[in-house]
C-alpha cells in the first residue's frame, strides 16, 4: 500500500519504518525542515535503540522517503496516519490544531479515495470532529474523493519503541467504514500473519477510548503503589516486598507496580489530565484522575519533607539529583520528576545540581537555569544530600562508600528504591527510601 505519515516524532517515524518493513511505499513528513534535513542524511533526530538500523535497511530499499511537503505524504496515498503533536493547554485539554490541520491537508492534497487515521493520542471525538472538518472541506473545495476517518492508537514506550510497533501486545482500530477496515487490515496483513498479535477492530469512540483507559489505569496503578507507600513508611511495612505479594496474584501481576518519584515523560501527565479533562466536558467528574494526578505529585513534595527532616531548612543546602530523564534509557526531560524537584527544591532555596548519563545537552538546551554536572563524583562532592531520581544502572551501582567519600553529610534519599536499605544504613548512610527501611529521624 502507499501510506503517508504525517509527524516524524517518536510515534510517527517508528510507525513509519515499521510500515516500510511490512511492506508499504511509505513517505514521513514533518513540517520541521531540520528534521527531515536531518532523516535525509540517514540519521534519526532522536535516539531510540534499533531505530537506526531500522531506518538504514527501510531506506536503503526505497520503501521509506521524506518530505516537508504534506502534498507528498498525501498525493497517491491509500491511507495517511496523523502523528502530529497534541500538546497540552492551559485548561488541561489538548491542543488539536496541528490535528484538525492535517485533515485540512489531506482534503486539499488527496488524488483518491483514502482512509485518514488518527494515531496521536486525541481525545474520544477527535474522529467526529475530523469528519466535520473533511466534510466541510469537501465541500468547500468540490473534492469528489471518499476520505473515511479511523482511529489506531499507539501503545509504544520510549526506549522500547521499536520492539513495541514491530511486536506488539495488541493492534486497535476503528473505524465505521468498511472499506477503512479493509485498507487497515490490508496495513497490519504482514505483522499480524508473522508475529500472530491480538487484533480488536471496533468503531472510532471505542478505539480512542481504549488508549484513553490504557495509560490512564497504567497511572493509577503507579499512584496506587506510590499511596501504599505512604502507609507502608508511617506502619514500618516494605512497599517492595508488598508490591511482590501482591503481584503474584495473576489477577493483579507484577508490572508497573514500582513505587517512587512517580510518573513523568511525555504521554501519562498529559493523558491522565487530558481523559479527566474529555470526562468533564462530556458530563462525567472523573475524581479519580485527579486523585492519581495529586498522589503523583506529593510525591515529589515527600522528598522535600524528607530533606527537611535530615536538613532542618533548604536556604543555600547543597542537593545533588541523582538523573534528570523521566525514566532510564531515554534522554527526554519532558515532565520529568527530577526537573520537577528540581525546580521545588529552588523555590525553598536550595542549590540544585543536576547529574545524568545522557540527558545532560538536552538540560542545557531546555532548562538553561539548572545546573547540569557532567561528572558524578563532582556531582556528589561537598553535597548536602543525594536524591535518586531517574534507576539509570550508573546511580544503582553507587556504593555506601562512594557516597560517604565525596558527599559534605552522608544523606540519601532514594527515590526509585534502587538501594539496598540495609547496606546502606548499615555503612552509617542517612538513608531514606519510599515505602521502606529508613533511617529514624526525630525531628
Ligand atoms: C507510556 C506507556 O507505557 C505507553 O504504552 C504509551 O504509549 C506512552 O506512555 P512511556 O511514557 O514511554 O510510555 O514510559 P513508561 O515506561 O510507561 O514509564 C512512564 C513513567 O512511569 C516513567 O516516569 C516511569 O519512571 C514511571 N513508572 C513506571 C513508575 O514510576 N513506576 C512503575 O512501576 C512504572
Amino acid at each position: 500500500m502507499r501510506i503517508g505519515v504525517v509527524g516524524a516524532g517518536h510515534v510517527g517515524l517508528v510507525s513509519a519504518a515499521a510500515f516500510a518493513r511490512w511492506g508499504h511505499q511509505v513517505v514521513a513528513m514533518d513540517s520541521d525542515p531540520a528534521k527531515i534535513a536531518t532523516l535525509r542524511s540517514g540519521a534519526s533526530w532522536f535516539y531510540e535503540p534499533g531505530l537506526q538500523e531500522l531506518l538504514d535497511e527501510t531506506t536503503a530499499e526505497g520503501a521509506l522517503t521524506f518530505s516537508n511537503d504534506a502534498a507528498d505524504a498525501v498525493a497517491g496515498a491509500e491511507v495517511v496516519f496523523v502523528c502530529v503533536g497534541t500538546p497540552p493547554l492551559p485548561g488541561g485539554g489538548p491542543n488539536l490544531s496541528f490535528v484538525e490541520a492535517v485533515g485540512r491537508a489531506v482534503v486539499a492534497h488527496a488524488t483518491g479515495d483514502l482512509v485518514l487515521v488518527e494515531k496521536s493520542t486525541v481525545p474520544a471525538n477527535t474522529g467526529r470532529r475530523l469528519e466535520q472538518v473533511i466534510g466541510r472541506e469537501r465541500q468547500r473545495l468540490a473534492i469528489p474523493h471518499d476520505i473515511a476517518v479511523a482511529s489506531n492508537p499507539e501503545f509504544l514506550r520510549e526506549g522500547a519503541a521499536v520492539g513495541d510497533t514491530l511486536h506488539p501486545d495488541r493492534v486497535v482500530y476503528g473505524t465505521s467504514s468498511e472499506p477503512a477496515r479493509d485498507v487497515l487490515r490490508a496495513v497490519y496483513a504482514r505483522l499480524v500473519a508473522e508475529d500472530g498479535c491480538p487484533v480488536v477492530e471496533t468503531d472510532v469512540p471505542t478505539a480512542e477510548l481504549i488508549k484513553h483507559a490504557s495509560n490512564a489505569f497504567l497511572a493509577t496503578r503507579i499512584s496506587f503503589i506510590n499511596a501504599v507507600a505512604q502507609v507502608c513508611e508511617r506502619v514500618g511495612a516494605d512497599v517492595a516486598i508488598v508490591a511482590e505479594g501482591m503481584g503474584h496474584d495473576e489477577r493483579i501481576g507484577h508490572r508497573f507496580l514500582q513505587a517512587g518519584l512517580g510518573y513523568g515523560g511525555s504521554c501519562f501527565p498529559k493523558d491522565v489530565d487530558a481523559f479527566a479533562h474529555l470526562a468533564r466536558q462530556v458530563g462525567y467528574e472523573f475524581g479519580m484522575l485527579d486523585e492519581v494526578r495529586d498522589v503523583n505529585r506529593s510525591q515529589r513534595e515527600a522528598v522535600i519533607t524528607k530533606l527537611e527532616a535530615e536538613l532542618w531548612h533548604l536556604d543555600q543546602k547543597v542537593i545533588t539529583l541523582l538523573g534528570a530523564a523521566f525514566k532510564p534509557g531515554t534522554d527526554d526531560l519532558r515532565e520529568a520528576p527530577a526537573v520537577h524537584l528540581a525546580h521545588r527544591l529552588r523555590e525553598v532555596g536550595a542549590i540544585v545540581r543536576l547529574y545524568d548519563p545522557v540527558a545532560l545537552p538536552n538540560l542545557a538546551v531546555e532548562q538553561p537555569d539548572l545546573q547540569g554536572v557532567e561528572d558524578l563524583d563532582e556531582a556528589l562532592h561537598g553535597a548536602h544530600a543525594a536524591v535518586v531520581c531517574t534507576e539509570w544502572d550508573e546511580i544503582r551501582a553507587i556504593t555506601p562508600h562512594r557516597y560517604l567519600a565525596t558527599l559534605a553529610y552522608p544523606i540519601v534519599v532514594d527515590g526509585r528504591n534502587v538501594h539496598d536499605p540495609d547496606e546502606m544504613i548499615d555503612a552509617g548512610i542517612r538513608y531514606h527510601s519510599i515505602g521502606r527501611r529508613s533511617v529514624e529521624t526525630s525531628l
